[in-house]
């Protein structure tokens, strides 16, 4: 009997995908840049599935590759050729908010604008927040760790973890679902699978820690003369308003992208060096404290705010709309850097110089996190020097002491750099940990840990 016979039997035959024109759309990375062809398709329901789909693969010794929402910026999603896909998407069930723990239990194929609504429902909100919530999975956030536009106030997604299930390669399942805030029992396993990437288990389930819901917000979108002058507003804003959430720079090059293809109008009679959104969120109308504290703020050149929903959404689309206008231009090779903030001006300034010298003809689009010195570097008109290209840019982040994956993840496109960012004894560490939990090296192969395959 077949492999796909025998997981057909699993998960039911509509669950299981081996139609070429149907396979194509799991094939394919966000980006475009990854493909990769697997030999089938299989969603299961619940964990059990999981746990009976893994370990068929086991036995017949395939690799398989798990896949959320797709919209993974590093390849590493994406099949290697003659795996197993194994899609979460079905595994959608949220739990009930539980308002007094301030939890919920949610199945690691829900994306994460469902999430919210369910939690904004009950009166809470997540504390992690990023412009594919449509289609990203509360599963893939953990096992990249995913950051996005509120971790200067609540951190990454592992902050928000309070428990997973997870089934191992060997089709083990790990369950961790109590919640305790308080419960000091040895290694963090929860910890561990999260940033993960899926290469030592399939997270099935997650008990997420939820935060309170802040109705009212008010936007401001600042035009700065650079990156200095963004970090020098950020530190006073900080200063003066415990309500900040967001603080999102980016610059004239990305702007006019964004324009272009979201066909958008300038936020300004005229550019400018650089932009700063920021956002502020509370309980009571934290409008006027903005105002005041912009109002502080030496050497603006121009500034706008808003105050109601869709204010404050024209002013963040000026920054969500970076990732699909600089896709709309092409292919892009996209890195995901942070360097100390000490660091972060002169590297940005440095940056189109060290691009240039490995692709003379790139074009290279910035924007990012400014709080965690996180850069997304972009450069378009490329991809035949992406290695070049990657290693120029990511030599120079470790000579400044930052990281070669702020918040994306390392995947495949980074898996070659690792060492720049971990020490000879941490890289040894991880591959421990793999050996012990994943063996037969079939969850994920290629992906952080390059040359750990298949045995
Ligand atoms: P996938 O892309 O399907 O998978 C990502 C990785 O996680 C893969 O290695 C996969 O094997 C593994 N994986 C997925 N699900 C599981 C599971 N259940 N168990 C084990 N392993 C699993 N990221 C940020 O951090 N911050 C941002 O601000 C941000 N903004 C984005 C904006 C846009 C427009 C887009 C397209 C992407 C953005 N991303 C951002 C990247 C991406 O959305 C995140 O990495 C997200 O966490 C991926 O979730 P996913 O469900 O799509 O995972
Ligand atoms: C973002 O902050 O919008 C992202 O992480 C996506 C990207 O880097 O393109
Ligand atoms: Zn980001």
């Amino acid at each position: 009997v077949s492999l796909e016979s025998r997981l057909r039997s699993i998960v039911g035959g509509a669950h299981l995908i081996v139609e070429r024109d149907v396979l194509a759309t799991y094939q394919r990375d966000w980006t475009g840049r990854f493909h990769g062809e697997a030999r089938c398709v299989v969603r299961p329901a619940d964990t059990e599935q999981v746990a009976s789909v893994v370990r068929e693969c086991a036995a017949a010794g395939v690799a398989l590759c798990i896949q959320g929402g797709n919209t993974g910026l590093v390849g590493g999603s994406t099949p290697m050729d003659g795996s197993v896909l194994l899609s979460t998407r079905r595994l959608d069930v949220v739990g009930d908010v539980d308002s007094v723990a301030w939890q919920v239990t949610a199945g690691a194929g829900v994306t994460l604008a469902g999430m919210q609504r369910r939690v904004r429902a009950a009166g809470l909100d997540f504390g992690v927040d990023f412009a594919a919530r449509d289609s990203c999975t509360v599963g893939g956030m953990a096992a990249t760790n995913a950051g996005g536009e509120r971790v200067l106030r609540y951190g990454a997604t592992r902050a928000q973890l309070a428990g997973a299930v997870a089934v191992l390669a060997d089709g083990s399942v790990l369950t961790r679902m109590s919640g305790l805030p308080k419960d000091n029992c040895g290694y963090d396993l929860t910890g561990l699978l999260c940033g993960s990437e899926g290469t030592l288990g399939v997270i099935t389930e997650l008990r997420l820690r939820l935060v309170p819901l802040l109705r009212a917000r008010a936007v401001a979108l600042l035009a700065v003369d650079g990156t200095a002058a963004a970090l020098d507003a950020l530190r006073a804003l900080r200063e003066s308003l415990p309500a900040l959430e967001a603080a999102e720079l980016f610059f004239p090059a990305g702007l006019d992208l964004v324009l272009r293809h979201g066909d958008l109008p300038a936020p300004f009679p005229e550019p400018h060096p650089a932009y700063l959104l920021v956002e502020c969120a509370d309980l009571s109308d934290p409008a006027e404290p903005l105002l005041d504290a912009i109002a502080q703020l030496p050497g603006l050149r121009d500034a706008t705010t808003s105050a109601d929903a869709s204010g404050r959404r024209k002013l963040w689309a000026y920054r969500e709309q970076h990732t699909e206008a600089i896709s709309a231009e092409g292919t892009p090779v996209k890195l995901d850097v942070a360097v100390p903030v000490s660091r972060l001006a002169g590297f940005v300034a440095g940056l189109p110089g060290t691009v240039l010298q490995a692709a003379p003809t790139a074009r290279t689009v910035l924007f990012g996190h400014l709080a965690e010195g996180n850069l997304h570097v972009n450069v378009l008109d490329a991809l035949d020097c992406a290695d070049a290209i990657t290693e120029a840019v990511l030599t120079s982040v470790a000579r400044e002491g930052g990281s070669v994956s702020a918040e994306h993840g390392v995947g495949r496109s980074k898996a070659r750099w690792l060492h720049l960012s971990r020490s000879a004894a941490e890289v040894a560490a991880m591959r421990a940990l793999k050996r012990a939990l994943d063996p037969a090296g079939l969850l994920n192969p290629g992906v952080l840990l390059p040359d750990v395959q298949p045995s």
